[in-house]
């Protein structure tokens, strides 16, 4: 079955690391071999490579609310040379930072980043998910969808009472009817974000949780596009484990010290 474009994309990642290799093999071929049937073989190995590197490597990515986690998630992944569609309910107040961030990043209404994006960030106060999953149910359907999104109940109302209870991949889950959702960068904030990402090794860990495997492996490439180590924690049901309240929760962690705190494998 052919790939659709995330999936794609990631195996593309690999395939520019398979092509930096071989370029590296080929120059240490041409110094070493010289001319004949070695440096032949070397030559196909190559010419392999850059077949497999030849399909695209970005994803356009969809932002709905690019407040502090979007925005800096923008920038992030521009610098990835992704191209993102920033959106808010004011999209005008995106302009500049959309400008600031160049020609990969442009300005658009929700509707028009869940169209935009192969993967879609939502990243608004947990109160606005209900009504998102409502009106941009079509639209949003099985597509990827990281969700950032946290429940503050003195920000949220008595819902977000609920959602802590319930736990955030379920009720994510429940306002988000028929996306592959990931959580994911939910539980770091946007300070570290900014000022941490692609620190000197080891890097700071993004707990991901997902019930589907394909869009996990897709969260983890932009995780590390993002300049971050991507910990898958596991389905859903486990993403209470970094909701508030929890060790992990805005505990900037390695990924060795994330697994230990949560007892993964
Ligand atoms: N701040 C952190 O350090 C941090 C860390 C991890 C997770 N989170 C969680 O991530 C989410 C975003 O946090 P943030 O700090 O980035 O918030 P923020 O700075 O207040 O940005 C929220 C964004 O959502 C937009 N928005 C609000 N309601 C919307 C709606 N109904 N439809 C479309 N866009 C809407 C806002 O723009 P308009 O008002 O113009 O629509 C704004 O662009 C929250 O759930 C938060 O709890 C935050």
């Amino acid at each position: 079955m052919r790939p659709n474009a995330p999936e794609r994309a990631v195996r593309s990642k690999h395939a520019h690391a398979a092509w930096r290799l071989l370029r590296g093999a080929w120059h240490v071929g041409a110094a070493v071999l010289g001319s004949g049937p070695l440096r032949a073989a070397t030559l196909a190995l190559v010419l392999a490579g850059a077949a497999a590197a030849a399909e695209p490597a970005p994803l356009k990515i969809g932002i709905i609310g690019a407040g502090h986690i979007g925005g800096t998630l923008a920038r992030l992944w521009v610098q990835a040379e992704h191209p993102v569609l920033l959106s808010s309910r004011h999209p005008g107040e995106l302009k500049p930072l959309a400008d600031s961030l160049g020609p990969l990043a442009r300005v658009g209404s929700p509707l028009e980043a869940a169209r935009f994006g192969d993967v879609v960030l939502i990243s608004v106060p947990y109160k606005a998910l209900p009504e998102i999953g409502s009106s941009l149910k079509d639209s949003l359907a099985g597509r990827i969808v990281l969700d950032t999104c946290n429940p503050y109940p003195e920000r949220d109302g008595p819902m977000a009472d609920a959602a802590r209870a319930e736990g955030t991949g379920a009720a994510s889950a429940r306002f988000l009817p028929g996306v592959r959702l990931v959580r994911a960068f939910n539980a770091i904030g946007y300070r570290d974000l900014a000022k941490l990402a692609h620190r000197p090794p080891p890097l700071v860990a993004i707990p991901l949780a997902g019930d589907d495997a394909a869009a996990l492996r897709v969260a983890e490439g932009l995780v590390r596009d993002a300049g971050f180590e991507p910990v898958i924690v596991g389905g859903l049901a486990r993403a209470r484990e970094f909701d508030f309240g929890t060790y992990p929760y805005t505990h900037v962690l390695t990924a060795p010290e994330l697994r230990a705190a949560l007892k993964l494998n």
